[in-house]
């Protein structure tokens, strides 16, 4: 399979601007430069099909369409580093390994939207990560790929790195602003949308690390060049986060539509411990509903895994075989969500906390009669009622592991144990 995004990943220099460059590095740029005007880029964009892989797969070239292009503000490229949905660790390796083919991105994104200011906005314990995004920006600044007039081009760009505090709502593009413009990472309520009124008031895109890092090869290598990638509604390759119960978890590149079981079992070795079967999967990250041992042939592309009733999201598998107590996963995850909300609104912050309570007392054998139903019930008034997608993040996965594994709650409540029988080492 061909490998676009981690095509150079295992080369040691990659990360460095001269090795970059001689892999074919900034070639795309200077050709955006040479034959496309920024309308031009954001039409090829847009029937290039691409999608963003930060989540929601929402069409990048449309989404930088929204930006208005007679608005006398200054317009905002933030490219979203912050990577911490549970499971998944892709942009990481891209930032470690191939910075420069993000920054490429990022500068192709703003002439395309006639930005001069961009950010990235990496997670906190990005130590490393942040180190190889400065550096790469230093050694592009010194190159001419930044800064006036790039590659005598007319066109200026500046690069801001900026490192977060380590809160997984600052994730979220609303919240994400708040935190860059120096308050606290809350989200805020929708329309406005970034596009329109984002950073500092100001016309701003918002796209995830992978899919800036898209970009050079699409430019490179063509629209049906990258269309013969993937599906027709989810083109391209895309790296999945594989890990959890199988032999070789890790960053894997594969095209859309590949099947789930390729990833799991030829690319991952298949489970961890072969005497003990596959129980479930989350296919897109920990807010993503399960799917269960007879789904693992479904395509991952965007369309099919929502066919089977889950979600793409950011591409993090997680493989869960049958030593794994159910209730304690459910409790892991509402922990965690609980944790993470950012308390602006009443269903998220007074809900997760509920789910925790009643999880957690499922979970050492102190559970009530009523309790499965009180979950489900507190989880309907969290869906769809909060400011960002955190509320309902929070509920999905919970509602699916209910909705497949109610007997193991069940069990808990009644027999104030769990039905698992395992030395599994958590
Ligand atoms: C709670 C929460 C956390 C998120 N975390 C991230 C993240 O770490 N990285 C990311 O790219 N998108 C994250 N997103 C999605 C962003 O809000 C946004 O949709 C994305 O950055 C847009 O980029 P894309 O169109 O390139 O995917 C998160 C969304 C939510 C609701
Ligand atoms: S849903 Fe949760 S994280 Fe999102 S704004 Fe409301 S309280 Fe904050």
């Amino acid at each position: 399979m061909e490998q676009v995004l981690f095509k150079y990943i295992d080369d040691p220099e990659q990360h460095k601007i001269e090795r970059y460059i001689e892999n074919g590095g900034y070639q795309a740029l200077a050709k955006v430069f040479k034959d496309y005007k920024p309308n031009e880029v954001i039409d090829l964009v847009k029937s290039s099909g691409l999608r963003g892989r930060g989540g929601a797969g929402f069409p990048a070239g449309l989404k930088w369409s929204f930006v208005p292009k007679n608005s006398p503000k200054p317009k905002y490229l933030c490219c979203n580093a912050d990577e911490s949905e549970p499971g998944t660790c892709k942009d990481r390796v891209l930032m470690e390994r191939d910075p420069h083919m993000m920054l490429e991105g990022i500068i192709i994104c703003c002439y395309a939207i006639n930005a001069h200011h961009a950010f990235v906005y990496i997670r906190g314990e990005f130590v490393f990560p942040a180190k190889r995004v400065e550096e790469a920006v230093e050694a592009a600044y010194a190159k001419g790929y930044l800064g006036k007039n790039i590659m005598g081009s007319g066109f200026d760009l500046d690069i801001i790195v900026h490192t977060g505090g380590g809160a997984y709502i600052c994730g979220e593009e609303t919240a994400l602003l708040s935190s860059l413009e120096g308050d606290r990472g809350l989200s805020r309520i929708r329309p406005p949308f970034p596009a329109i009124s984002g950073l500092y008031d100001s016309p701003t895109v918002i796209n995830n690390v992978e899919t800036l890092a898209s970009l050079p090869s699409i430019f490179n290598n063509g629209v049906d060049w990258y269309r013969s990638h993937g599906t027709e509604k989810s083109p391209g390759t895309k790296v999945f986060s594989l890990s959890g119960n199988v032999k070789k978890p890790g960053n894997y590149e594969i095209e859309l539509g590949t099947p789930l079981s390729y990833v799991i079992n030829d690319l991952g070795g298949g489970m961890e411990d072969e005497q003990y079967k596959l129980k479930a999967i989350i296919p897109g990250g920990s807010s993503t509903p399960l799917l269960m041992p007879d789904q693992i042939d479904t395509p991952l592309d965007y369309e099919s895994i929502a066919e089977a009733g889950s979600m793409l999201g950011s591409g993090a598998i997680i493989v869960i075989d049958e030593r794994a107590c159910m209730v304690w996963v459910a409790m892991k995850l509402i922990n965690f969500y609980q944790h993470e909300s950012c308390g602006k609104c009443t269903p998220c912050r007074e809900g997760t906390a509920w789910l925790k309570q009643i999880i957690n007392r499922i979970e050492r054998g102190e559970g009530q009669n009523g309790d499965i139903d009180l979950i489900i019930d507190v989880c309907g008034n969290i869906m769809g009622r909060t400011i960002c997608p955190l509320g309902d993040a929070a509920v999905m996965p919970t509602e699916s592991i209910i909705k497949h594994f109610r007997h193991e709650f069940e069990y808990h409540i009644e027999h104030k144990k769990c039905q698992v029988k395992t030395d599994y080492p958590f």
